[in-house]
């Protein structure tokens, strides 16, 4: 079976991150409501996989399902394994250190994950301390220069102070600084950086790259933004109403996009100075459980037929991209057109 990237699994190793159709409904309503459907996302050791798509597209309940993190009325189908292991079948104790040492979480909004009476330091210290069984000391000393390496001047100083002391800025640098203290393998970021003031979101992304990087972890970054995404991820997924539409080796999908999605969100970028042919996309983003039988685009897609509405196209192979599209060979030359005219 083929990967996200386009790269067959034998080809890289084994993946550490392994999420094979997934999908995941409500279940306190009936009708049961979809979120995710058919959503395959596979993650190598060290690769940067940037996961795209409009709000309510389902990038959250993705990440939340691969740590487990969704809510009880959630129920999953479709298998995610992290490192060869399903995390469906993990024990209470083996999701614990899942959780704490194999993949850690950045959130959107950083002063709601942490708690307002705890210090910079106690928040970076307890909760390995607990895990890990290393020293007071150790922690927090591995505390401080983690600080300092996300540009934190004053780290000492810093360890004291209350989440309310800081900027949203240095906060997320500071749960930065949280995820890696464990030394994970594996960072979900969640719109990292998209609740920061604007002057500090590039300063923020730069710091979280250098340290995957310098760390070679693998990174699962979630974010709206297909620029940012394009410019820091090996491989891009890009989602629309709780399905995957392609996904492909980064720089090839950004330059070529084969789905009339991924073209539409690259020609509606507010940074596109250009006129195109694609102006907008037409409507609201779907919900999975809007969509009916057909593609889930079909609604907004310039280019659907009738096989678009009545028929869900699978996931292909064409010219090395991965897309779910009946016309993706027949409209090739239409986008190219729109998005580079
Ligand atoms: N707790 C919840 N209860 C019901 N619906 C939810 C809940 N969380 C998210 N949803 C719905 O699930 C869909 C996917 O949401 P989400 O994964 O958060 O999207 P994204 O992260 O791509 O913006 C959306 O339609 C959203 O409204
Ligand atoms: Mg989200």
């Amino acid at each position: 079976m083929m990967t996200a990237a386009g790269v067959s699994a034998d080809a890289r190793g084994p993946a550490l991150l392994d999420i094979r159709d997934l999908g995941i409904r409500l279940t306190d309503r009936v009708p049961h409501r979809v979120l995710v459907q058919d959503v395959t996302l596979s993650m190598h050791p060290g690769e940067s996989v940037g996961l795209v798509g409009e709000s309510g597209s389902g990038k959250s309940m993705t990440v939340k399902a691969a740590m487990r993190l969704l809510p009880s009325n959630a129920e999953v189908e479709g298998s995610i394994e992290f490192d060869g292991r399903l995390v469906d079948r993990f024990s209470r104790s083996e999701l614990a250190a899942y959780r704490s040492s194999d993949v850690g979480l950045i959130h959107q909004d950083p002063r709601a994950h942490t708690n307002p009476m705890r210090t910079v330091g106690q928040f970076l210290v307890e909760s390995v301390v607990a895990t890990r069984k290393m020293s007071k000391r150790e922690a927090t000393d591995r505390a401080i220069s983690l600080l300092a390496e996300m540009g934190i001047g004053d780290a000492r100083r810093r360890m004291d102070q209350y989440p309310h002391q800081l900027s949203g800025g240095l906060l997320q640098r500071v749960m930065i600084a949280a995820t890696l203290m464990n030394e994970p393998r594996l960072i979900f970021a969640d719109e990292p950086t998209t609740a920061l003031d604007v002057t500090v979101q590039s300063e923020v992304m730069a710091i979280l790259m250098e340290q995957i990087e310098e760390r070679d972890l693998g990174m699962l970054l979630v974010t709206h933004d297909l620029d940012l995404a394009a410019a820091v991820s090996d491989t891009l997924v890009v989602m629309y109403a709780g399905t995957v539409v392609e996904s492909g080796g980064a720089k090839d999908l950004y330059a070529d996009p084969r789905h009339p999605y991924t073209a539409a969100l690259l020609a509606s970028r507010p940074s596109t100075t250009q006129v195109k042919r694609l102006v907008s996309i037409q409507g609201r983003p779907a919900a999975a459980f809007e969509v009916g039988q057909g593609c889930v685009f079909a609604a907004r897609c310039p280019f659907a037929t009738e096989l678009c509405r009545t028929d869900r196209p699978e996931m292909r192979l064409v010219d090395g991209s991965h897309v779910a599209c009946h016309r993706a060979e027949a409209i090739a030359d239409d986008l190219k057109v729109a998005l580079h005219d």
